[in-house]
Formats: structure tokens, C-alpha cells, sequence
């Protein structure tokens, strides 16, 4: 969606870099591993936006450095116009109600010792949100049932349900203080194929009733492609490009974009056939110590094979920063080129 709207979100220059130690009695720091590392976004209201990278290049992280649960390094995340980075705990709480995260493993993030009802009911209590007993009650049946689970099933533990059952205990747990966001952290991505839709469709279906907004991270490329208005992709730290939905699928301008893409398989197997695969190569270099210039370019097809050594030089030396490529569309990339893949 293209809206003129003020974003809900807006991220500047975050940084989360994790220290180093050295060995020794000493443990002093020795580096960092520079997880996000310069990072814009913003998040407009009531839209879906698909944040896509390879495993480590810091996802996790940037969703949980907008959340305070790890405080950035550096840089702004003003949310509904108020700046969150430096905010302890208590100043965090009454905002908490209004951006909640949803993780990938329904396993790991419910408490297995609680049931249902006292994990839905938990941030309620917590915050005070309602009068007594009896309103308890109602609101954990109703959060329950709007996220497609038996209200008389409260009282059984997380351990009794299926992983896509547990996912909408996860998401029902996140709705319990009204947000206007929601955090969703590969939330299919530990489910079976089989029962992604019904959650992501459980997820469509809210975003609408409730009116949130999301920023969907995930490495799946087709749950991504379907339930996001823009997308933007991350590579070792920092965002190298953002479009709208269709626009990054059919004209991708980075080169890592492109690669990503081309990976995705054709469904017309006369297609699939005769196309070309961009491969990237290599490993992704440490987030320890990106590579000079341009990040990307010790993987790039480009830099490998067509640019000139004036070319290259100037890969090797400047960094390239998000520059616009047309509506609502930017990349950071010195020889960006519209390039259809799919
Ligand atoms: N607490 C931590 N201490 C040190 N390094 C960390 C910590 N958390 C994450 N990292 C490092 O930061 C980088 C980014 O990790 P992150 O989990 O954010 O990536 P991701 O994109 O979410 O990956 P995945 O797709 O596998 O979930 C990785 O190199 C990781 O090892
Ligand atoms: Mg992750």
C-alpha cells in the first residue's frame, strides 16, 4: 500500500552491535559482531511489511531492538511519534501495549508450566486491564476464539496443542493488550507447509478486523510475496532495498535482490527450465567485519563478472546508500538496474 500517511514506525540508523570478549581473566572486548548495523524502515498504518534476508544477517534482531528487549547500540525508533531507544523498563511498559512481538517458535516462547488461560490472561493482569474476575474471564474466551481455538480447551496446557495451534495461543497472547503493530518473527516458519496458510490467513483476517499493522519477517519468499503491501531486504545489517510488493518482485534493482529472486522456482516447468539461476557464492562475510564499500559486493554477480575496474573500484571504496529507483522504491546498490528475474 502507498500512503501519504505519517508511518506508525520509523527507524533510523539503528545499531545493535554485540561485543567481543577476548579470553582471560580480563574478558575485555576484542570487537562486536555488528548484527544491525545502520538500518532504516518505516511501517505506515494498516500495512503488511515483509522484511526478507538470509539466516544471520540480523532480522531477529533489528525486530527486537524496535522492541526494547535488547536495546540498540544506537540510532531512533520513534513509534507512534515518541522515541523509544533509552527507554528503561518502567518508561517501556505503558508502549508495550501498543507494539507486541510474535516469535517463531510457539515451542520455546509459551511457558509450558502455565495453561492457556494464564498465558493469554497474563499481560491483562499484568497491566491491569480489567475490572474483575468475571471480565478476566470474557476477554481470554474472547481472545481465544478470534484467533480460531476452542474457549473450553483453556485450561490444558501448551504441550497439549499442535505447533499451529500454539502459534495462535502465541498470537492470542500478543492481541490480549489491543497493539497497533505487531512484531511477527517468522511466525510459520517452524510449522508444517500444510498449516502455514491457516495461520497466515488467520493473520490477513486480524490485520483487517483489528486494524494493525505488521513488520513480517520471514525467509520465505512466496508466504512474503503473499501477504506483504512493500517489501524490504536486508542483507549482513543493513536494508539494500525497498519496494512495493509487486514492483520488488518484478523489477528488482540490487543485485542481492536479484539472486534471492531468481531462486524461487517458476510454477510453468517449460519456464523454470530456461531460466537463469543467479548464484550467489561464497559465505556471507562475519558481521564482525563487513567488507569495505559496499557490503555485498564480495557476493555479488556483478562486481564478479560485468563492471569495469573503475567499476569496482568504486564498489570497493564507497559505501552505496538507498537511493530511489521510483515510487516508493530505493536500493543501495552504485550500478542498481532494473532486472526482471521471475
Ligand atoms: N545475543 C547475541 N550475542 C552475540 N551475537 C548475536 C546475538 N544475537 C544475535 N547475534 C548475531 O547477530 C547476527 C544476526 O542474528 P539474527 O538472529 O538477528 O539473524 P536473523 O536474520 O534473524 O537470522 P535467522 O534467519 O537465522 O533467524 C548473527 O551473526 C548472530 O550470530
Ligand atoms: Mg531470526
Amino acid at each position: 500500500m502507498t500512503t501519504t500517511r505519517e508511518p506508525i514506525l520509523s527507524v533510523r540508523g539503528l545499531e545493535k552491535h554485540f561485543p567481543i570478549k577476548g579470553g582471560g581473566l580480563l574478558q575485555r572486548t576484542v570487537g562486536a559482531v555488528r548484527a544491525v548495523d545502520g538500518l532504516d524502515l518505516d511501517l505506515y498504518p494498516g500495512e503488511v511489511l515483509g522484511l526478507v534476508g538470509e539466516s544471520g544477517c540480523g532480522k531477529s534482531t533489528t525486530g527486537r531492538a524496535i522492541l526494547n528487549l535488547q536495546p540498540a547500540t544506537a540510532g531512533s525508533v520513534v513509534f507512534q511519534g515518541r522515541e523509544l531507544v533509552g527507554l528503561d523498563r518502567k518508561q517501556m511498559r505503558p508502549l508495550r501495549r501498543d507494539i507486541q512481538i510474535v516469535f517463531q517458535d510457539p515451542y520455546a516462547s509459551l511457558n509450558p508450566r502455565l495453561p492457556v488461560f494464564d498465558i493469554v490472561a497474563e499481560p491483562l493482569i499484568i497491566h491491569g486491564l480489567t475490572k474483575d474476575e468475571a471480565e478476566l474471564r470474557e476477554r481470554v474466551r474472547s481472545l481465544v476464539e478470534t484467533v480460531g481455538l476452542n474457549p473450553e480447551h483453556t485450561n490444558r496446557y501448551p504441550a497439549e496443542f499442535s505447533g499451529g495451534q500454539r502459534q495462535r495461543i502465541g498470537i492470542a497472547r500478543a492481541l490480549a493488550l489491543e497493539p497497533k503493530v505487531l512484531v511477527l518473527d517468522e511466525p510459520v516458519s517452524a510449522l508444517d507447509v500444510s498449516i502455514q496458510a491457516g495461520v497466515i490467513n488467520l493473520l490477513e483476517d486480524l490485520k483487517e478486523r483489528l486494524g494493525l499493522s505488521y513488520l513480517f519477517i520471514a525467509h520465505d519468499l512466496s508466504v512474503v510475496r503473499h501477504i506483504s503491501d512493500r517489501v524490504a531486504v536486508m542483507y549482513l545489517g543493513k536494508i539494500i532495498e525497498v519496494a512495493p510488493r509487486d514492483e520488488l518482485f518484478d523489477r528488482p534493482t540490487h543485485p542481492y535482490t536479484q539472486a534471492l529472486l531468481s531462486a524461487i522456482p517458476l510454477p510453468d516447468p517449460r519456464l523454470e527450465r530456461s531460466r537463469k539461476r543467479i548464484i550467489i557464492t561464497g559465505d556471507v562475510p562475519s558481521p564482525a567485519n563487513p567488507p569495505s564499500g559496499c557490503r555485498f559486493r564480495t557476493r555479488c554477480q556483478k562486481f564478479a563478472g560485468e563492471l569495469t575496474d573503475t567499476q569496482r573500484e568504486k564498489c570497493l571504496t564507497v559505501e552505496p546508500l538507498l537511493e530511489s529507483r521510483g515510487t516508493g522504491h530505493t536500493s543501495a546498490c552504485h550500478y542498481a538496474e532494473a532486472t526482471k528475474v521471475l
